[in-house]
């Protein structure tokens, strides 16, 4: 299996992400991720405001980011989520309590490291300039966290990653909806 990408992938990302500020804010960095979060809120109701708005802040470059920047920040939050949810999967897998979900741990395991190198790969695709491409992927990962919870149950009781996959739902979610608001060639909406 693959090792999920590292910090030092982060690090490259926050350094790079200066470098994407190509449209002007007037709006406080702090105005900036509450209308956001808003926004992304109001259009789509499975969307957390909370989540949203305490998130973003976290990494400090958000402090002078724009959408790019903040598209670019909800994808890094979902990959650290997702680095860290594969470390919490494979202690689960050495739990030798765990014997009765172990298949549906297994499953997934598969899908969370998929997950990282496809937000890797999404970052990558927002960096060169696409939207839509970003947008698939990072929509195909709120459905790997759903698939995971699910296989849990149909209403994913049993789960022990109800957060991991909230979280990261979530994390994705934003991503996707910034990553709409930021393309320039929507500017309408
Ligand atoms: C979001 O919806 C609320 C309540 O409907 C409204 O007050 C607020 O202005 C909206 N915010 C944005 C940024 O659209
Ligand atoms: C995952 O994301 C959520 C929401 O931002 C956050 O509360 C949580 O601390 C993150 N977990 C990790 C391990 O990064
Ligand atoms: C497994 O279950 C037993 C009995 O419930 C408990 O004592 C033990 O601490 C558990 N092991 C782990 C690693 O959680």
């Amino acid at each position: 299996m693959l090792k999920p990408p590292s910090l030092f992938l982060l690090l490259l990302i926050i350094t790079i992400t200066p470098l994407v500020t190509c449209s002007i804010t007037l709006m406080s960095p702090k105005d900036l991720v509450d209308q956001t979060c808003q926004k992304c809120a109001n259009q789509s109701k499975i969307l957390s405001y909370p989540l949203c708005s305490t998130s973003l802040p976290v990494i400090p470059v958000s402090h002078s980011a724009n959408l790019q920047g903040l598209a670019l920040i909800a994808m890094e939050l979902a990959l650290e989520n997702v680095t860290s949810s594969i470390e919490t999967i494979d202690k689960l897998l050495d739990d030798e309590n765990v014997s009765s979900i172990i298949d549906n741990l297994k499953d997934c395991m598969e899908l969370y490291s998929d997950a990282a190198w496809t937000i890797v790969n999404s970052i990558g695709a927002f960096l060169s300039g696409n939207y839509e491409v970003p947008i698939n992927w990072m929509s195909s990962v709120m459905e790997s966290a759903s698939t995971c919870q699910q296989g849990f149950g149909k209403k994913g009781e049993g789960s022990p990653l109800t957060t991991e996959n909230y979280n990261l739902f979530q994390l994705c979610g934003i991503a996707v909806c910034i990553i709409q608001m930021s393309n320039p060639a929507a500017k309408a909406s």
